[in-house]
């Protein structure tokens, strides 16, 4: 599976982004508001396997971000389950690399996945969990079009649960 948008592709993660993944994973500006940078290399195996699993499973999964013309995954955008918290909707998830914040690929790389859930796997929901205190990443669930739902405790943490509905999705569309 592949999305492509202006500036980048979205790509189905494979074993061999491993290595990349792990230097990324080991960076605590990526790993901002997080449980930790990841310091074994298990870790990011497990990430990589859960993800991939996920693909084969033919289920919503993440995707490795990579600049258009490039080689190099700078970060990933996709879908999270978080069933065991109670959580039954769908999340989207980002990080990127730091050399790359406050250029909009995220936001673009968002938008492709939100409407990816709402075009291709008919979601009625999604929603991104969110830090109150990360500016950058609540700018880029509102300019995916998501309002504040409430705030949760998500592990051990004060969470922004930010949500846009397929009709609130369509709406938007039929607008513009
Ligand atoms: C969150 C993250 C993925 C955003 O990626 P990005 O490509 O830089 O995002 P964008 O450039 O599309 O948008 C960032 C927005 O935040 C704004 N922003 C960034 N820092 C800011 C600050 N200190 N104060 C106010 N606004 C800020 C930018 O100006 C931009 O908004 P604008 O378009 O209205 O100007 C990136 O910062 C990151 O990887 N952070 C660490 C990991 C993380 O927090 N992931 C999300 C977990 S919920």
């Amino acid at each position: 599976m592949e999305l492509e948008t202006e500036r980048l592709i979205l790509l189905s993660f494979r074993e061999e982004d491993v290595d990349i993944m792990a230097q990324l994973f080991a960076n605590p500006d990526f790993m901002r508001f997080s449980l930790g940078v990841f310091t074994e290399r298990k870790q990011t195996i497990a990430f990589i396997e859960k993800v991939m699993a996920w693909d084969r499973a033919g289920i919503p999964s993440q995707f490795a971000v990579v600049q258009r013309g490039e080689d190099a995954i700078i970060g990933y955008c996709g879908f999270f389950y978080h069933l065991e918290h109670g959580i039954e909707d769908i999340e989207i998830g980002y990080r990127l690399h730091p050399n790359y914040w406050n250029r909009g690929l995220i936001t673009e790389a968002a938008r492709a996945v939100r409407d990816h859930a709402f075009r291709d796997w008919k979601l009625l929901r999604v929603i991104s969990l969110i830090h109150p205190e990360n500016i950058p990443s609540r700018r880029v669930a509102e300019k995916n079009g998501m309002k504040v739902e409430k705030e949760i405790t998500f592990r051990g943490f004060p969470t922004l649960v930010f949500a846009i509905t397929r009709e609130e999705w369509l709406a938007k569309r039929a607008a513009r």
